[in-house]
């Protein structure tokens, strides 16, 4: 496996395998790789014949500081997961090889990126498409694989890849769960064993949800107090939004007609963790 570090470096590797017919695919992550970014690499296997990640954690997309610091950076072990994997290279630039002396130039999501999360966490989704554009830049992949976990960065990063005509095919995979059905995460590592155990309150509230809205009830209200009343039930969670959107425009609902994405942020101190669930009627 191939260990990169810098831009240029990550062009020539990616160059020379478009230069000799085959497709190259990228799975960005931030580290602290799980079943769930191997799930995205596997995915990425099947439509590319080599495989890159990229490990970075962003300091453009952290909103506090304390999360920043506080983000898991295990980063021996990922490698040994990336050789494991059989992964092709591993991109890993710093800081520095990211955001040189002199960097100003940052990539502007639209409106997408002003709702759910984008109002919570000012400047994280700019933060995001700054760094992806940058990743893409240097990676060059016809591929990349995003997790559906981050669903409205999934929706934005489709955004800027049609409209920057960056011409690379963006695949969303379905979210991996542990078997009481929280989603996987980076940030589960940081819950302590008994908001670890709370944590299951975050799908099963999407679950309740999903499973009222399957026999007859639309109105977005009733359905958001239904899982919220969940949430509010455990004494370590600290509910933050629950919202039911559109899964195109991200725009809020008030009856489900057709699609619809319920996403939700939940608070265990100061781990915060999202989910969503896709509803159709
Ligand atoms: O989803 C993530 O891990 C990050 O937001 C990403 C896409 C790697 C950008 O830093």
């Amino acid at each position: 496996m191939h260990i990169i570090t810098t831009p240029g470096a990550m062009s020539a590797w990616s160059d020379e395998h478009r230069v000799a017919g085959r497709r190259v695919a990228l799975v960005p992550t931030m580290g602290a790789l799980h079943e769930g970014h191997l799930a995205l690499v596997d995915e990425a296997r099947r439509h590319a014949d080599v495989v890159a990640v990229s490990i970075f954690v962003n300091p453009l997309q952290f909103n506090r500081p304390d999360d920043f610091t506080a983000y898991p950076r295990p980063i021996d072990d990922d490698l040994a997961i990336c050789r494991a994997h059989g992964l092709d290279a591993a991109y890993v630039p710093t800081a520095s090889d990211m955001y040189p002396s002199g960097f100003e130039t940052h990539v502007e999501p639209g409106a997408l990126a002003t709702v759910l999360e984008g109002a919570q966490r000012p400047g994280h989704f700019r933060g995001v498409t700054t760094v992806v554009a940058k990743l893409f830049g240097a990676a060059r992949p016809h591929v990349a694989v995003f997790g559906q976990k981050d669903f409205q960065q999934l929706t934005i990063i489709r955004r800027m890849t049609s409209d920057l005509d960056m011409g690379i095919e963006i695949i969303g995979l379905p979210t991996v769960r542990e078997a009481d059905g929280l989603a996987l995460s980076s940030r589960n590592r940081r819950l302590t064993l008994a908001q670890r155990v709370a944590a299951v309150c975050v799908p099963r509230a999407l679950d309740r949800l999903a499973e009222a809205c399957s026999t007859g009830e639309r109105d977005t209200v009733r359905l958001t107090e239904l899982a919220r009343s969940i949430v509010d039930a455990e004494p370590l969670a600290r509910f933050e939004h629950l919202e039911i959107v559109h899964p195109d425009t991200l725009e809020s609902l008030t009856t489900i007609n057709d699609h619809a994405v319920a996403v939700t942020a939940v608070w265990f101190d100061d781990v915060r963790l999202i989910d969503n669930r896709l509803l159709s009627v």
